[in-house]
């Protein structure tokens, strides 16, 4: 029998991980893989430009979820994806990252009785297994919902898939060490940027924002810490705007931000600053691995300039990934401003040294692939 393995993708940094797993899947033999899209993200900007650039097959289901308040959010995923797991009858079920689509999807295929058991390397099942990839990330900070989404997705998970040693052995200070069950395999999205290199340098997008040729910093900020509150939000713009008068910063919007900053009337003085929508990932690619620095609060991006060897100044009091601080090339300042312009200090004298992490060698989806087949082989 081949097993079927449902793949699902919700929101913009879902994308980039999911499309090496599809393309890795396309030859395996014990499985095939189908893609299920939440919705979570619905924009052009933030769903459809990926699925185009990272040639993602169109998906078998799309749950057309939208946007709503944690809750709602994840409820509504969680009744939509429940009717097809029934229709479907999954050996498994695989998800990402850390947004809500994550853990919905996983909460309902962990409590999901099939109609017929099958066997794999774990014996008969009734239950699909459930599979996560990028797992054994912390923040320890459980004011960051994608934290509660880790927790949660990990700790219902059959298989997990972890990125980098730091993971490995922070699941096993929680008891996860089943060598059968917890694999590192580096770090999927890495596939991604590796694969992309080479396009991403055909982009002209440094030529239409005007900074071909010169220094200038990326920006990006989305997270709920950063941008809710109107007063956190204009005095960490204030302190970039210092930045600005020293080298131009580039800063595409995510939507989030931009209500905030519409709400604020907050204008931006054009000489100092290029602020735009959110670009798709090749321009994104092509901007950042020529940037002098990257001022951000994602967890992607200090993954990607880790690589890149781009200095990353993350505007957060924690992060998920700190192996990109001690083998990368990111510093964490959280929103202090004497602190973020002392990493900026640093990051313009050029002493940030490139070091690049185990297994992030853009393999990571094929030794995934690898395992799985091992364990639906028996099937
Ligand atoms: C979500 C993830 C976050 C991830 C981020 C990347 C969770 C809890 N959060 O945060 O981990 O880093 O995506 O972008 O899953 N909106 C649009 N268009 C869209 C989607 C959203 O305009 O296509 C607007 C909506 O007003 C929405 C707001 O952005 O209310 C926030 O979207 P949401 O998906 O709730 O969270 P993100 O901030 O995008």
């Amino acid at each position: 029998m081949t097993a079927k393995i449902l793949c699902v993708a919700g929101a913009r940094p879902n994308f980039m991980k999911i499309a090496p797993l599809l393309a890795a899947f396309r030859s395996a033999k014990s499985f095939e893989a189908r893609l299920v899209h939440t919705g979570q993200h619905y924009d052009a900007k933030l769903s459809k430009i990926f699925f185009e650039e990272l040639a993602i097959p169109r998906p078998h289901v799309e749950l057309e979820v939208g946007s709503g308040t944690h809750a709602q959010q994840t409820a509504e995923i969680m009744k939509r994806f429940e009717e097809v797991v029934i229709r479907e009858q999954p050996q498994a079920v695989l998800v990402v990252g850390d947004v809500n689509s994550t853990t919905a999807c996983a909460l309902v295929a962990s409590k999901i009785r099939l109609e017929k058991p099958f066997r794999c390397r774990f014996g008969e099942r009734t239950r699909p297994l459930v599979i996560h990839v990028e797992a054994g990330l912390r923040s320890h900070d459980n004011d960051m919902p994608e934290e509660i989404n880790r927790k949660v997705v990990d700790a219902i998970s059959d298989l997990l898939f972890v990125s980098d040693p730091i993971g490995m052995e922070l699941l096993a200070k929680e008891n996860v060490s089943d060598p059968d069950r917890v694999f590192f395999v580096g770090n999927v999205m890495i596939d991604t940027l590796l694969g992309a290199k080479e396009k991403a340098a055909q982009s002209t997008i440094r030529e239409e924002f005007g900074v071909a040729g010169k220094p200038y910093g990326v920006v990006t900020l989305h997270r709920p810490s950063n941008v809710d509150d109107p007063a956190n939000l204009s005095q960490l713009l204030r302190t970039l705007d210092g930045i600005a008068s020293r080298v131009k910063l580039v800063f595409p919007v995510h939507p989030r931000t931009r209500q905030k900053l519409e709400a604020m009337g907050m204008a931006f003085d054009e000489a100092r600053w290029k602020v735009v929508d959110p670009c798709g990932y090749i321009d994104f690619l092509d901007l950042t691995a020529n940037a002098t620095l990257v001022l951000t609060d994602s967890g992607g991006i200090q993954e990607e300039t880790t690589v890149l060897g781009v200095p990353c100044i993350t505007l957060r009091e924690n992060t998920e990934r700190p192996c990109t601080i001690d083998q990368g090339t990111n510093q964490l300042v959280g929103t202090d401003p004497s602190a973020i312009l002392a990493a900026v200090d640093r990051a313009l004298s050029g002493r940030v040294e490139k070091r690049v992490p185990p297994l992030w060698d853009g393999k990571s989806a094929e030794r995934i692939r690898d395992i799985l087949e091992q364990v639906f082989a028996v099937s």
